[in-house]
């Protein structure tokens, strides 16, 4: 087993110690988590560093092949309102703004340095770009989608129920999650694109987006992929689903 690679369960709970009083505690399924009330686990990684000193070695200067390849296979652009956290210097959210002219998309990011270089990059008249925590943002509601590539993993595991979370709340129902996901970024000395600090896993993925909630629409390895990446992401779509009736109150 890679260190700092959940398995199973155990990335739900967390270790240590009682909770003080700043605590919040989620219940989820049987398992209850503890988070620090507005964790937005940027103490846990210096993004805002990485940009300001031009070290964000995980910015390919591009939109992920993964998301611009499912973008051309739509038929129908979506409309509505559509997030992409953790956007960073905004490569993706301004390729989705391209491909949806009718939707209106906001990419967000907790570093300062990276929304306004993406500002001095993309300017189009349906995309916002603002400096933001993806847990907060009220009113950002009955989205349409939520788009993310290496965001995921850019969460601290002991957040990740709670990113999960979020976006079961943001979107309307038919609303999709569209994720390309980067498993096992854990740095090593022979790995040239020093990605995020946290690894993540299929077992992870699978556990954690319920089939109750996320109905599974898509799952492949992408056939493109930047240098380095090959066979180490995996493009995931899910539609938010309606909870079943409950069958005692059917007629
Ligand atoms: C690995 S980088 C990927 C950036 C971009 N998606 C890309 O591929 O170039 C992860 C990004 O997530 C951002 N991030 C981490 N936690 C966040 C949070 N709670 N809310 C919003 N952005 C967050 C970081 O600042 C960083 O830009």
């Amino acid at each position: 087993m890679k260190p700092g690679v959940p398995q199973g369960d155990d990335f739900l709970i967390l270790a240590g110690g009682e909770p003080d009083k700043s605590c919040v505690s989620i219940d989820v399924g049987h398992h209850r988590i503890m988070m620090t009330e507005g964790d937005s686990g940027a103490a846990d990684f210096d993004w805002e560093g990485r940009y300001r000193d031009d070290t964000a070695r995980w910015d390919k200067g591009a939109a992920v092949p993964a998301l611009t390849d499912w973008l051309d296979t739509l038929e129908t652009p979506r409309t509505g309102k559509v997030v992409v956290p953790g956007c960073g210097r905004g490569h993706d959210a301004s390729a989705v703004a391209q491909a949806w002219p009718d939707a209106e998309v906001l990419g967000i990011d907790l570093s300062d340095t990276a929304i306004q270089e993406a500002k001095g990059r993309y300017a189009l008249p349906n995309l916002r770009l603002e400096v933001a925590d993806y847990f907060e943002q009220p009113g950002e509601e009955d989205l349409t989608a939520i788009i993310e590539h290496t965001c995921f993993c850019a969460i601290p595991p002991r957040l990740r129920v709670v990113y999960r979370d979020t976006a079961a709340r943001r979107l309307q129902y038919g609303g999709l999650l569209v994720a390309v996901f980067y498993l096992h970024p854990i740095e090593t000395e022979d790995d040239p694109d020093d990605g995020p600090p946290w690894g993540s896993s299929v077992p992870e993925l699978n556990n954690l987006f319920d089939a109750a909630t996320f109905e599974p629409m898509l799952s492949r390895v992408p056939k493109h992929a930047f240098k380095g990446r090959e066979l180490r992401e995996l493009l995931r779509v899910f539609r938010k689903i309606a909870p079943e009736p409950n069958r005692f109150n059917e007629q």
